[in-house]
Parts: structure tokens; sequence; C-alpha cells
């Protein structure tokens, strides 16, 4: 079967953050492309949580913001499909989940394919769902970290674009490990999506190549 390789446009982008919480990786991205690192500019910070601190960080950052209730839908997919249209509307090249704590149904992946991004707090494929720093603690590895990711309809395995690695301490809590990959989130997924507007992503298969 001929392998369909995708690669990133160069261009400049139009970003949707998507978000659940505090928003330090959104603050992050939005930073770098205020400092003119990122040829893009975020056009929506969406939140499924109406009082989530990221959301309300984008207000004062002067940024568009919407909330949509899951609750006031009857189901995943019709929440996941409202999303799109908005994100549709505004003419969206990519979509990066920060602290975006739902699982995006295949409707949306296959709406956005190689168009979705998403953090980690571990290094991928360990320690996938939710507390992945206390995963990490608990099994006792010695090293853990970061990755950013693209999204497909696996729950964090989709191809991976970077990763950043930190020691773990014997007497680390899962709070000292995730301030120490929290610092590491916030270098590459700026990084990350940098590399995607610049066009240097490339998908074949399930490996991302970084271009020259
Ligand atoms: C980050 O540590 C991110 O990696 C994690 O949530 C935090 C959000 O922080 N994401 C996941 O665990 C996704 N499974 P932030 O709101 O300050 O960016």
């Amino acid at each position: 079967m001929e392998e369909k390789v995708f690669r990133s446009p160069k261009k400049r982008g139009r970003v949707a953050v998507l978000l659940s919480g505090r928003g330090s990786n959104f603050r992050a991205i939005h930073d770098a492309m205020s400092e003119g690192r990122i040829n893009a500019e975020i056009v929506l910070v969406f939140s499924n949580k109406a009082d989530a601190p990221g959301l309300q960080m984008a207000r004062e950052r002067g940024l568009d913001t919407l909330h949509l209730d899951p609750k006031s839908f009857p189901d995943k997919e019709s929440y996941d499909a409202a999303i799109v249209e908005e994100l549709k509307k505004l003419k969206v090249d990519l979509v990066c989940l920060a602290g975006y704590m739902k699982i995006i149904t295949p409707l949306f992946c296959q709406a956005y394919r190689n168009q979705i991004m998403n953090i980690h707090p571990a290094l991928l494929p360990s320690f996938p769902g939710l507390h992945a720093q206390r995963q990490a603690v608990e099994y006792g590895v010695r090293y853990s970290g970061a990755t950013v990711h693209f999204v497909w309809e696996e729950v964090d395995a989709g191809p991976i674009i970077l990763q950043a690695v930190v020691p773990v301490y014997q007497d680390d809590t899962e709070e000292t490990l995730a301030e120490r990959i929290l610092e590491q989130e916030h270098k590459i997924y700026p990084e990350a999506v940098r590399l995607y507007f610049e066009g240097r992503l490339e998908v074949r298969g399930r490996k991302v190549y970084i271009l020259d």
C-alpha cells in the first residue's frame, strides 16, 4: 500500500487553543507568538469549563473565547460537532490541546487530521492517561518528561513531534515532578507550533520527520 505523507503548511497560521484549567501552556504559546517566534495567531481560546482560569487569562489578553457546556448536548459527538463547526467558521489551521481534559471523538480527529496537537506530561508511550506524573513517581522511573504529539483517534498515541526529558528524584512528589516537567512543556509546545507553520513537520506512517 502506498504510504500517505502529510506535510505541515508554511503559512501564517490560525490557531485555536482548547483548555480546561490553568492555561500555562496556552500562555507559553501566546507569548511566543506575541514575541514573533511563531508565525501564527490565536483566533480562539475554547473551554469546556466556564470557570477555567485559562479562559479568563485569554480574555485579559484580548483574545476571543468560547465556552460550550457539554451537559447541554445529548452526546459527545454532537458536542464535538459544534466545536468543529466553530473552528471551521474561523478557518482554523491548527488546534492545540493545552490541558484540555476531555477525550476528543473520532469525528473531531478526522475533521482535523494532523491538525491537532496535544501536550502530555510524560514520555509517551509511557504513562498515558490521567495523572501521568503520579504514575511516573509511583512506578519509580529515573527519567520522565513531556511529549508533544499529533492527536489521532487512539488516546495519547498519535505521532510524536517533540519530547523533553527530566530526571525523577527519589524524593519527588507528583507536584515537584509536575513542576519540573511543566518548565519543559513551556519550551517544547511553542517550538512544535513554530515548526508546524514553518512547514517543517512531515508525517510518514506514524513517524514525524523534522525537515531542515
Ligand atoms: C499540563 O501539565 C499538561 O501536560 C497536562 O495538563 C497540564 C495543563 O496545564 N495535560 C494532560 O495531562 C493531558 N492528558 P496548563 O493548563 O497550565 O497548561
